[in-house]
C-alpha cells in the first residue's frame, strides 16, 4: 500500500532522466571552489602527503558512508529533504523532530548559497579580466602584460573595496542559478550539469597538462606527495574530516534532495562511490594543476581566496599563452561554482514547493531574491559593513563580520550538526529494512557500512563539532 502511494506520487514528480544524469548532476554539486581552492591550499599548509593520504581515509570511512546515508533518505522519502526526513521517521515510529536535521540543512544551504554565489560573482569578475586581456596581451605572450606585480596583486583587494560592482555580479551569478534551478530537475539542472560538468573535466586536464609540461610539475609532486607523517596532528586531522564533508557538500540537506529525484532501480552505493571518486580525484588533480603554475612563478603557495585571485592571475604572468590559460582556468572555476550553487539553491526551492506549494519557478525565484539580499549585505562586509559583527555576541564567532560569519557558522556549526544527527537517524533510529531496501549493499559490506554509520561518522562528527567549537582543546 505504502509502496503504490509512492510509485504514483513520484510518477507525477520531476526527476533525473538517467542514472548518468544523477550522477553528474551530484559531482557537479560535490566538486567546486572547495576542490578548487580549499583542498590545495589546505594539504600546502598541513603537511602535504600525510594530509593527502589521511583526507582520502576520511572520504572512504566517513565521507561516504554519510553521502550514501543522505541518498537514501531522499529515495524513500521521494520528496524535499524535511519531507523525505519526516517520511522514515514516521514510517520507524520516530519523533516528527527528527525532520529537524534537514530542516537545518534547508537554512545552512540557503546561507551558503548567499556568500558562495558572491564569490561567483568575483570568478565572473576575473573572466570578464581575461576576455579583455586576450585582446590587449594577444593569445600566445603572459597574460596582464604591462602591468606590474602589485598592479596584478591589488586588482582583488580594489574589487572587495567596490560594494556596488560585487553586488551587480553577485546578482548575475544568482540569476544564472535562478534560471537552471526554476526551469526544474530534468529540464534545468541536469541539462546544466551534463554539459558544464564534462567541459570542467576537459578544461581541469587540459589546463594540468599544460602546466605539467611548461611549470614546476615535479616540484609540485615533491609538495603534494611527500609523506611526513610527523606532521599529521590532531587539528591537521580535523581539518582533514571537515574539508571532506565540505567537498561531499554533507550535512545540509542537498544529497537527500538530489537522492529524492533518484529512480528506484538505481543502486545508490555504486552511485555514491563513483560520486566520492570523483570528487576526489578532482581535488587531487586541482593541486596537481594549480601548484605547477604558482610555483613556476616562483611565487608562495599561501593558500585561502589570495591563492585564487591574487597569486594565480599573477602566475599567469609569466606563463606562455598566460591569458587563454587564465581565461581557460576562471571559465572552469565559473563552471564548477554554478553547478554547487545550483545544488545550494535546489535545496530551499523544493523545500518551499513542498511546504508553501509554491510553483518551481516562484520558489527558486523567492530564495534567489532573498539569497541576494544576503548575498549584498555581505559583499559589503569587505568595505561598508566591515565593523559590522552580526554574531558578536557568541565569542565563537565575536570577530567575524556577516561574509565570514555565514561561512564559519555553517562550516564549524550547521554542517556537522547536520551530518552527526543524519547518522545518528540512519544508524540508531531509522528501521534497518527501510536502510537495507535503499543501500545497494549486501553481506559483509552491508554490515560494515552500517558500523561506519553507527559508531565511527557520529565519533568523528562529534569531535569535529567539539574541537570546532573549543578549538583550544588541540591548541588551535
Ligand atoms: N562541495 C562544494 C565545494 O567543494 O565547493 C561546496 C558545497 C556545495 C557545500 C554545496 C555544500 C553544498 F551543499
Amino acid at each position: 500500500m505504502v509502496a503504490t502511494t509512492k510509485t504514483q506520487e513520484a510518477a507525477g514528480r520531476d526527476g533525473w532522466s538517467s542514472r548518468s544524469g544523477f550522477i553528474l548532476a551530484a559531482i557537479g554539486a560535490a566538486v567546486g571552489l572547495g576542490n578548487l581552492v580549499r583542498f590545495p591550499a589546505e594539504a600546502a599548509a598541513n603537511g602535504g602527503g600525510a594530509f593527502v593520504l589521511f583526507y582520502i581515509f576520511c572520504i572512504a570511512l566517513i565521507g561516504l558512508p554519510v553521502l550514501l546515508s543522505e541518498t537514501l533518505i531522499g529515495r524513500h522519502g521521494q520528496a524535499s529533504a524535511t519531507r523525505s526526513v519526516e517520511r522514515m521517521a514516521a514510517e520507524s515510529g520516530a519523533s516528527k523532530a527528527w525532520t529537524g536535521l534537514a530542516g537545518l540543512g534547508v537554512l545552512s544551504a540557503f546561507m551558503i548559497l548567499a556568500f558562495y554565489c558572491v564569490i561567483g560573482g568575483w570568478v565572473l569578475y576575473y573572466v570578464g579580466i581575461f576576455v579583455g586581456d586576450l585582446f590587449t596581451s594577444g593569445v600566445t605572450g603572459g597574460a596582464l602584460a604591462g602591468m606590474s606585480a602589485s598592479d596584478i596583486e591589488s586588482i582583488f583587494p580594489t574589487l572587495l573595496e567596490q560594494g556596488g560592482m560585487m553586488s551587480i555580479l553577485d546578482a548575475v551569478f544568482v540569476a544564472i542559478t535562478l534560471y537552471f534551478v526554476a526551469r526544474g530537475v530534468s529540464g534545468g539542472i541536469e541539462k546544466a550539469s551534463v554539459v558544464l560538468m564534462p567541459a570542467f573535466f576537459l578544461l581541469l586536464i587540459g589546463i594540468t597538462v599544460y602546466g605539467a609540461f611548461t611549470g614546476a610539475f615535479t616540484e609540485t609532486l615533491a609538495f603534494l606527495f611527500s609523506f611526513d607523517f610527523t606532521r599529521l596532528t590532531g587539528p591537521v586531522m580535523l581539518a582533514a574530516v571537515g574539508q571532506a564533508f565540505f567537498s561531499l557538500s554533507l550535512g545540509v540537506a542537498g544529497m537527500i534532495t538530489y537522492g529524492s529525484y533518484v529512480a528506484r532501480d538505481v543502486n545508490l552505493a555504486k552511485t555514491s562511490t563513483t560520486i566520492a571518486l570523483a570528487d576526489t580525484s578532482v581535488a587531487l588533480i586541482a593541486g596537481l594543476c594549480i601548484f605547477p603554475i604558482v610555483l613556476a612563478a616562483g611565487l608562495s603557495s599561501e593558500g585561502g581566496m589570495g591563492l585564487m585571485f591574487a597569486t594565480l592571475p599573477h602566475s599567469f604572468q609569466s606563463m606562455p599563452a598566460g591569458s587563454v590559460i587564465g581565461l581557460a582556468f576562471f571559465v572552469m572555476v565559473g563552471f564548477a561554482a554554478l553547478t554547487s550553487s545550483v545544488s545550494l539553491m535546489e535545496v530551499p526551492t523544493a523545500w518551499a514547493v513542498d511546504r508553501f506549494g509554491f510553483a518551481r519557478p516562484i520558489a527558486a525565484g523567492t530564495v534567489a531574491a532573498l539569497a541576494l539580499i544576503l548575498g549584498v549585505a555581505s559583499a559589503y562586509s569587505f568595505n561598508a559593513l566591515n565593523d559590522f559583527h552580526p554574531l558578536g555576541f557568541i565569542p565563537l564567532f565575536a570577530g567575524e563580520n556577516l561574509f565570514t560569519a555565514l561561512d564559519s557558522v555553517t562550516a564549524k556549526l550547521f554542517m556537522p550538526i547536520g551530518a552527526l544527527l543524519t547518522t545518528i537517524f540512519v544508524g540508531w533510529i531509522a528501521e534497518r529494512r527501510m536502510i537495507d531496501a535503499e543501500n545497494g549493499l549486501r553481506g559483509g559490506l552491508d554490515r560494515f557500512w552500517f558500523f561506519l554509520v553507527r559508531w565511527l561518522c557520529p565519533a568523528a562528527l562529534a569531535a569535529i563539532l567539539i574541537v570546532g567549537i573549543f578549538p583550544d582543546i588541540l591548541g588551535t
